[in-house]
């Protein structure tokens, strides 16, 4: 018997209230020792080892598989390949079953071979689940556990995808450890993996994060895998995010946005602008995320405090970043913010790190303390440095051309700016200091 961390898969030998790997507290738990044994010794081959020169290398680039869901087929880095191993993790409830189930639906009406393998949830469940997102039922649906012999029957079914909700839930009985431990999470993915390259099926296993540490979360299964994705958001707001942390065949940190509908995930290409509500107190800014543009609000919110220590509270944002603003403000710009509480809130449950935020942060909180509106159609774009200069940013053509396409008259840009040759109907006005954009606007 030994010890494993639940969240990372460390193993020791007694009991620790703290993981020396992952630093995670009380996350250890007992379990038999995992490895399956050779049977004989005669398996351990006396093979002189092959190498290869990669220029001798054949290969043949197979077509990837799109769903059609333009969102997940973007953070794919274009569609599914074929015999690719995927993680998708994400707090429960948050619409992990109900994206695959989409992509099943979909795929099976394209006339594709699949296999939803859910000990979640019953066959009639996920029937009924197809049903009310109108998609077709031509799907293969195994209720099972006991992964070896999923397997075995998967080798004679050849299905073109694999779809396991959730690999807490299968196990294998040569382990003894229950299923949802370490130890079986890292067989099982073993197995499923190896399955996948060699059959070349498109496997999507679900993981679920659990704060409690007693289900392994899938941070043991992110090394196995090509692609890990997790969907996040808030529950309340409708809004999804997938976000590919890991690809091996495409770029990272490409996020995709649905919103939860009662006809399932929606792509966000496909609704109106998710995260602008064009109210007149909210600051409108560009970030990248990935690759692509988002047009994103940022709301404040500065009243009177009868706190010793006003508050400073962000949703969305760094609190840290907000009391750098803050200071920013008071030195250079004379504003008084001493005496008021501030709240900062980035619209749609997105958490902004991108810098060039810190303008629309900034006019936000002044336009709040002066009780001043902010001009319409306006976007503000620039980090701030601590003596109130305005910093150039990445990508500013392309967070341009965005707020153009979204109908923005007029951009506060960093005056340092490389922008190339453009023809942007924008009103474009290249500031050097935070004080001149407010001298502008206020
Ligand atoms: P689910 O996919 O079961 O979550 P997970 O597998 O990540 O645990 O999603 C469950 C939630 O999604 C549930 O609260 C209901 C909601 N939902 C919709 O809003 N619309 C739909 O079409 C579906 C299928 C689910
Ligand atoms: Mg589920």
């Amino acid at each position: 018997m030994a010890y494993y961390c639940q969240e990372c898969g460390y193993k020791s030998l007694k009991w620790l209230g703290r993981c020396p790997e992952c630093g995670g507290w009380n996350t250890f738990l007992e379990e038999k020792e995992s490895s399956i044994k050779p049977k004989n010794k005669s398996r351990i081959s006396n093979k002189p080892i092959k190498v290869l020169k990669l220029s001798d290398i054949k290969y043949e680039v197979k077509p990837r598989i799109l769903t059609g869901l333009s969102e997940l087929d973007l953070v794919l880095g274009g569609g599914f390949v074929p015999g690719s191993f995927i993680l998708i993790g994400g707090d429960p409830g948050i619409g992990k079953s109900t994206l695959l189930t989409q992509v099943a639906g979909v795929l099976a009406e394209k006339g594709l071979k699949i296999v939803y393998l859910s000990a979640e949830e019953s066959a009639e469940q996920v029937k009924l689940r197809v049903e009310r997102l109108g998609l077709g039922d031509e799907v293969l649906f195994i209720g099972d556990t006991e992964l070896s012999t999923i397997i075995e029957e998967l080798k004679t079914i050849k299905p073109d995808l694999l779809i396991v909700d959730s690999i807490q839930t299968v196990f294998l009985p040569e382990l003894e450890s229950p299923p949802g431990g370490v130890s079986q999470i890292r067989e099982c993915a073993n197995l499923l993996m190896r399955f996948a390259k060699e059959q070349e099926v498109v496997t999507i296993v679900v993981g679920h994060i659990t704060k409690g540490g007693l289900i392994a979360g899938p941070k043991v299964l992110e090394h196995l895998v090509d692609v890990v994705l997790y969907l996040e958001g808030e529950k309340e707001t409708g809004f999804r995010i997938l976000r590919a942390v890991k690809n091996r065949f495409g770029p990272v940190n490409e996020i995709g946005v649905f919103l939860m509908t009662s006809k399932g995930l929606v792509p966000h290409s496909q609704c109106e602008d998710l995260f602008l509500s064009g109210e007149e107190n909210a600051a409108v800014f560009c970030v990248i995320e990935g690759t692509r543009p988002l047009l994103v609000e940022v709301q404040s919110l500065v009243a009177k405090s009868f706190l010793a220590l006003p508050r400073r509270t962000a949703v969305g944002f760094d609190p840290i970043r907000l009391s750098l603003l803050v200071a920013i403000l008071e030195k250079k710009l004379n504003f008084n913010f001493s005496n008021q509480d501030i709240y900062v809130k980035i619209s749609g449950g997105l958490k902004i790190t991108d810098p060039s935020a810190d303008m629309a942060v900034a006019v936000s909180l002044v336009s709040s303390l002066l009780e001043k509106p902010l001009p319409d159609k306006t976007i503000f774009i620039g980090e701030i440095g601590l003596s109130g200069e305005i910093k150039p940013v990445r990508e500013i053509a392309l967070r341009l051309k965005e707020a153009e396409k979204k109908g923005f008259k007029r951009a506060f840009v960093p005056e340092r700016l490389n922008l190339p040759k453009h023809n942007l109907s924008l009103e474009i006005i290249p500031c050097r200091k935070l004080l001149e954009v407010c001298e502008k606007i206020f």
